[in-house]
């Protein structure tokens, strides 16, 4: 697929593994229209509020980063529109998008997919089995994730054909129904031998999140790239990729995961 977009913008352009510098906005207007099988996106949660918790036994500032700082409630919502409108342009009428979050974000995002023309087909609660305490002792132990996954409502009647790989579902369940409650632990430590991203999610998430809803050679895009799990997750499941970050020291990282996977895939095939 032809990327009309400035050669600065490329931080990694590979057979089937592409990775743009620069503001999701901005990158998402460059790429084909309905070219997208499926989209995943980790957006800022908007966290970042001056709290404190807990990592390792040692308190911690929960404040992420700048792009994670908190805005009003009206901001929040024009802003989940306006990178969701311009996914729903790039996706196939067929593709569907999966967007995590808490309580911080979700429930604006679910109200910007149903005015952006999307259908939410699933509400996935990742149940967290190791979750930090909570040491305000003010407050319940935060331990879950949402993730929603919505199709596009192409008119009022008519919704996208979304793909649904229901018995590969059930298989890896053990030969019953998946349900929508999936635990998983908190990103292992192993999966950050590369470098630390402040909200790096589980690989295990993603993997399952690709094999749901995508077949080999889709191609997976997602505008809020961090670590590149969705990427690496991608890669390994022979799914094509675009990653857009902000950040180049997040995209150097990703390069990391990603030259260090295929000489790990490299190496098995020696054997
Ligand atoms: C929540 S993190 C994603 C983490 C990722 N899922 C992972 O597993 O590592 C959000 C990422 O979006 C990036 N970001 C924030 N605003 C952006 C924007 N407008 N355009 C592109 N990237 C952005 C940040 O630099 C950050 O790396």
């Amino acid at each position: 697929m032809k990327i009309n977009i400035p050669k600065k913008h490329f931080y990694i352009k590979d057979e089937g593994f592409t990775l743009l510098l620069g503001d999701a906005c901005s990158l998402l207007k460059k790429i084909p229209k309905n070219s997208v099988d499926m989209i995943f996106a980790d957006p800022p949660y908007f966290l970042s509020n001056g709290g404190i918790s807990v990592q390792s036994g040692k308190m911690v500032s929960v404040n992420k980063a700048s792009w994670d700082m908190g805005m009003s409630t009206e901001k929040k919502l024009a802003y989940n529109r306006k990178w969701i409108k311009l996914c729903r342009e790039v996706l196939k009428d067929d593709g569907t998008i999966w967007i995590s979050g808490t309580f911080h974000n979700i429930y604006f995002v679910g109200v910007a997919l149903e005015l952006e023309g999307f259908s939410i087909i699933n509400n996935i609660t990742w149940r967290k089995t190791n979750p930090p305490p909570n040491i305000s002792t003010r407050a319940f132990t935060h331990s879950t994730e949402t993730v929603l996954w919505a199709r596009k409502q192409l008119t009022n009647t008519k919704k996208g054909k979304h793909l649904f790989n229901y018995q590969d579902m059930k298989y890896i369940n053990g030969g019953k129904q998946m349900k929508d409650v999936w635990e998983f632990s908190l990103t292992p430590k192993r999966e950050k031998k590369y470098g630390k991203h402040p909200t790096q999610k589980p690989l295990a998430l993603l993997e399952r999140i690709i094999l749901a809803s995508t077949k080999e050679n889709d191609l997976v895009l997602d505008p809020f790239n961090g670590s590149g799990t969705t990427g690496i997750a991608s890669y390994i499941h022979n799914r094509r990729y675009i990653g857009i970050d902000l950040e180049k020291e997040y995209l150097e990282l990703t390069e990391k995961r990603y030259n260090g996977l295929r000489e790990s895939m490299d190496n098995e095939k020696k054997l």
